[in-house]
């Protein structure tokens, strides 16, 4: 199976929560590496270019104004399946349809704050890794 790349971000709700440890212990458990990490208080521009995909969407003000209410942590992680892998550790968007012992199921309150994002393809996570991290500050062994 390929060895993949993906970005994840722990979201303001599970930073205040704090529960950084018990969410990076589950990307460890499954098998991700973390290869690059930083916490960060995105501003609204960044977290508008991060979104911009979204733009359109009718959401797209409640997802920034969620995502610049306090700091979140950022990484990426790597291994064996590692974008389905996340996800599927992650749950489903909200958290009320999220399967039982994921992510969002046990950390996430609502579909806004939702505890975590991550890439949902290849391609999206190249350019998503690259928006946060410059390639000599990653990791890998
Ligand atoms: S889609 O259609 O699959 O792209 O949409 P989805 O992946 O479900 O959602 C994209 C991101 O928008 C967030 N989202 C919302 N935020 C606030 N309010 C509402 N109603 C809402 N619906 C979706 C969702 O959490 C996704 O954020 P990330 O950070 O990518 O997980």
């Amino acid at each position: 199976m390929a060895i993949e790349r993906t970005l994840s971000i722990i979201k303001p709700d599970a930073v205040a929560k704090n529960v950084i440890g018990q969410i990076y212990s589950r990307f460890e458990n499954a098998g991700l590496k973390i290869i690059a990490a930083r916490m960060i208080h995105l501003s609204r521009a960044e977290a508008e270019g991060f979104y911009a995909v979204h733009r359109e969407r009718p959401f797209f003000k409640d997802l920034v104004d969620f995502m610049v209410s306090g700091p979140v942590i950022v990484q990426a992680l790597e291994g064996e399946n590692a974008i389905l892998k996340h996800r599927d550790l992650m749950g489903a968007t909200d958290p009320k349809k999220a399967e039982k012992g994921t992510i969002r199921a046990d950390f996430a309150d609502s579909i806004d704050a939702n505890a975590v994002h991550g890439s949902d393809a290849a391609e999206t996570a190249k350019v998503e890794i690259s928006y946060f991290f410059p390639a000599l500050n990653i990791y890998s062994r």
